[in-house]
């Protein structure tokens, strides 16, 4: 009897899937979500009809077992043969539904590229667990990061960048035990960057840059072994660049140009494996510290508009490879070493110092 029930359920079960493809509660929430968005050229929506929204609803895709929304993913921006036919690029207007937060299931949403999508960032979005990847790059999405986004414990992809969101990153962030690339930039964040940003251990790429952070970077960063990609450039910082950061082990770029950042450039920084090193515009002096080597290889060394005294260092003749190097702009003196990473050179790395000579400058 209870294996005759139990194939019974089955054929039910199999009977409404078919018939529903997705729960009318999951339906129903698609349905109010699109509700609040405005698609005027593609017709993106168009294929939202019908009550299988797990089939062939653009963007949508289920869970295999649970038959709930797993992903939504709609790009402005994309080779779909949709926008190849309209010859253009997504525009949306309209605002994300709270509404979204009852597909509980979610481990997916990208709703990136419409450039007109306004409001908020649901504050619910919080509650989704399952959530893997937020990725809303650019609208012109405002307020703030929602206070309790710590609460994603599986979130692995935090994409904000090139909106419109302000306020500060809230301190619940560095909570994110699964992050793995946060991309922040071109916002209007403001206030400090979290002292215990150290925490997200499974990060790899910061991006925070073209936003007014102020303060500190904090040391706790040089705790994040899996970091490659730092990028704070154009914001607010000031203080001076933490030794540890040098101390990396697999930090490959480094950006922190256009900030208010003092100080003199930490030795371990030049024999780090930081190979993109950007520091311009900022108000960093003393000397550069003489310590390359055969070991160093740089594709990028930017150290232009800053306060840097004293002479170019001769070991960095010794450097296995400089790809692009700008020293112009600071208070630099004497002979420009001959060598081979300087071969390629033109003055426009040099200019602008007090008293710098030899190739590619006059003679001494
Ligand atoms: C930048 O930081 C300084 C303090 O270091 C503060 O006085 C100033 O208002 C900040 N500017 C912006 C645009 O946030
Ligand atoms: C370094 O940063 C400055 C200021 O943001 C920028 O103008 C420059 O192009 C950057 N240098 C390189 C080599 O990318």
């Amino acid at each position: 009897m209870q294996r005759f029930c139990s194939i019974i359920l089955a054929i039910l079960l199999a009977v409404f899937s078919t018939v529903y493809g997705c729960p009318p509660s999951e339906m129903e929430a698609l349905l109010a979500f699109k509700a609040a968005l405005h698609e005027p050229h593609l017709g993106i929506f168009d294929s939202w009809t019908g009550t299988d929204c797990c089939h062939n609803w653009y963007g949508v895709s289920c869970d295999a077992e649970s038959h709930q929304v797993a992903d939504i993913n709609l790009r402005g921006e994309s080779e779909d043969p949709i926008f190849e036919r309209a010859h253009r690029t997504g525009f949306m207007t309209g605002f994300i539904s709270p509404e979204i937060c009852r597909l509980t299931r979610l481990s997916s949403i990208t709703i990136a590229d419409w450039k007109g999508i306004t409001g908020e960032i649901p504050k619910c979005i919080t509650t989704l667990s399952f959530l893997r990847i937020l990725d809303l790059i650019g609208n012109k999405i405002s307020g703030e990061i929602p206070a309790d986004i710590g609460k994603l414990k599986r979130l692995t992809v935090l994409n904000i960048a090139d909106n419109q969101i302000s306020g500060r990153i809230p301190a619940s962030l560095t909570g994110l035990s699964s992050l793995m690339h946060l991309d922040l930039r071109n916002n209007k964040i403001s206030g400090p960057i979290p002292r215990k940003f150290g925490r997200l251990q499974m990060l790899s790429r910061a991006l925070l840059s073209g936003n007014q952070i102020s303060g500190r970077i904090p040391g706790s960063i040089s705790h994040i072994y899996r970091l490659a990609d730092l990028d704070l450039s154009m914001n607010n910082l000031s203080g001076v660049i933490p030794r540890s950061l040098g101390k990396m082990a697999v930090l490959a770029t480094l950006n922190l140009d256009c900030n208010k950042i003092s100080g003199s450039i930490p030795t371990t920084l030049l024999t780090s494996s930081i190979g993109n090193l950007n520091l311009s515009r900022n108000a960093l002096e003393g000397k550069i510290p003489d310590v390359f080597g055969s070991r160093s290889y740089f594709m990028v060394i930017d150290l232009a508009y800053n306060k840097l005294s004293g002479p170019i260092p001769r070991t960095l003749a010794a450097a296995s490879y400089i790809g692009h190097l700008d020293l112009s702009y600071n208070h630099l003196c004497g002979r420009i070493p001959a060598g081979e990473p300087f071969d390629h050179l033109d003055a426009s790395s040099f200019t602008h110092n007090d008293c710098l000579c030899g190739k590619p400058l006059r003679t001494c």
